[in-house]
């Protein structure tokens, strides 16, 4: 028996799945992470409570694979990326909560040093805002007493979720991450592979912090004997989106993949050269294997899965996610209402952090079904929002690959296909981003010997093409636009 484990650290929950070789899933075991808000545009995780949940799951998953340690070949770790914590190198204590990729506190900064952007897309693909680590980083060393000088003095460590966790299970042995994950740093150059020393001037970022940075497919140790009741090998690290990309088997120039979490990441497969976009889309590692990069494009929107949880948890306008699908079918269309869920600003390709969501177009026959709709529909109108942005700085993609949890929801991704005027394509695991990690883990502990052997595990389940004729779908899409202009900082 092969079985791969995975670990995926989400933003609003931690998993653990066994897999078989095949990509069959033997046991999973599911946390939900609490988040916490302390300001508006904050964003904060209990990194001690990520690393007792990431073990807890890793058990349970065991246990309802009824496997032992010695039976998984290798594991595998995959992460919410840009959350930034740092830790006591001695006691392995957090000196701060994490703060989360969704926080905007860094945005003054930001926004005073625009001018730098382009510097910074240069060397890492990225823009200058405050969703990645490096602010958040400049930020903690700032404001917590003492850090800036004991991080100098090398006593505190920093990484993205994946280093806190692989630090955590080899028991402070390894203080490393992968490619994928540090090139969401805005620290790492990613045409040269190496962490940047303008850059850490420019953030005030002390070398002594970062961790060590390796393939996606690597030696990343051993777990401690005591922690999952044996040794584990450690054998791949990839950041979410880009483990989705690998569990989609995305690995030919040109194909696309957009996953549905919290938020929604598209990102395609750009090959092995560094390409700057030209339409406010980040380019970014998308893997790295035996020492070759392959870059990919991405476009990152915060709130797709979130509208939903916020229709339940703080409008109470359903009681589960489940519902939104019948609600949402329950009408022939919003009667015009769009609702943004700029929430926490918006991502690509506007980047606007002060922006803040909005509903329009209410009347009085408007209700939750509406609004419901509209907030399934906006998660439609933005993927299409980067279909655009990409189809400036590549080739048009002839299908999209869908994954995760939302696209459960066939309405949802019928409504996709209808708004992008695209086919879009459902495969047989939709939790590509675990299957990702045990992928990467697998090609490492040699149950797989090339990226081609994990290609052919990929299976479609579902492919929706467009009903709705273009026509109707551009006008509808008109409406979306006017409402984003509405909602924009300067408007
Ligand atoms: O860049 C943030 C992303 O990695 C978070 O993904 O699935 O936790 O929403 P998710």
């Amino acid at each position: 028996m092969k079985a791969l484990l995975a670990i995926d650290q989400g933003t609003t929950s931690t998993r653990a799945i066994v897999f078989d070789a095949e990509g069959r899933k033997l046991g999973v075991a599911q946390r939900e992470l609490p988040q916490s808000y302390p300001q508006p545009g904050w964003v904060e995780h209990d990194a001690q409570r990520i690393w007792q949940d990431t073990l807890t799951c890793a058990r349970e998953a065991l246990a309802a694979a009824k496997l032992q340690a010695r039976q998984i070949a290798s594991l595998g770790i995959t992460n919410q990326r840009e959350t930034t914590v740092i830790w006591e190198r001695a006691s392995g204590t957090p000196i701060h909560p994490a703060i989360v990729w969704q926080d905007r506190r860094t945005s003054a900064f930001c926004q005073q040093h625009q001018e730098r952007s382009d510097w910074l897309n240069a060397r890492t693909g990225l823009l200058l805002d405050p969703y990645f680590s490096a602010t958040k980083i400049a930020w903690l060393l700032d404001q917590v007493p003492g850090a800036r000088a004991r991080a100098e003095n090398g006593e505190l460590a920093f990484g993205t979720i994946d280093s806190w966790l692989l630090w955590n299970l080899t028991g402070g042995r390894l203080h490393a991450t992968d490619a994928s994950n540090a090139s969401r740093t805005a620290l790492f150059n990613i045409a040269t592979q190496q962490w940047d020393e303008e850059l850490l001037a420019f953030f005030r970022v002390p070398r002594a912090l970062l961790p060590e940075v390796r393939d996606c497919a690597a030696d990343y140790g051993r777990t401690q004997t005591a922690l999952l009741g044996g040794e584990i090998a450690i054998g791949g690290i990839a950041g979410d989106q880009q483990a989705a990309t690998i569990g989609q088997a995305c690995f030919a120039p040109g194909m696309i993949k957009s996953t549905y979490g919290t938020g929604c990441f598209m990102v395609l497969n750009t090959g092995p050269e560094f390409r700057r976009s030209r339409s406010r889309l980040l380019s970014t590692v998308a893997y790295r294997l035996n020492g070759q990069t392959t870059y990919a494009l991405e476009g990152s929107i915060f709130v797709a899965g979130a509208a939903v949880q916020w229709l339940r948890d703080a409008m109470h306008l359903i009681r589960a996610a489940g519902e939104t699908e019948n609600l949402a079918k329950s009408i022939p269309d919003t009667q015009g209402v769009y609702l943004v869920p700029a929430f926490t600003g918006l991502g690509a390709p506007y980047w606007d952090p002060e922006a803040r969501g909005a509903i329009f177009g209410l009347t009085r026959d408007s209700g939750i079904a509406h609004i419901v709709r509209a907030a399934l529909e906006s998660v439609a109108y933005q993927t299409r929002d980067l279909l655009q942005a990409m189809a400036q700085d590549a080739v048009p993609p002839t299908e999209l690959r869908v994954d995760g949890g939302m696209v459960v929801n066939d309405w949802l991704t019928q409504c996709l296909a209808d708004l992008l005027q695209l086919p879009v394509v459902r495969p047989q695991t939709v939790e590509t981003t675990a299957l990702g990690a045990a992928f990467l883990a697998g090609l490492t502990a040699g149950v797989y010997d090339s990226l081609d052997d994990i290609a052919k595990r990929w299976q479609s389940q579902a492919r929706f093409v467009p009903q709705m004729a273009t026509e109707k779908s551009n006008a509808a899409y008109e409406g979306w636009r006017k409402a984003v202009a509405r909602v924009r900082s300067g408007a």
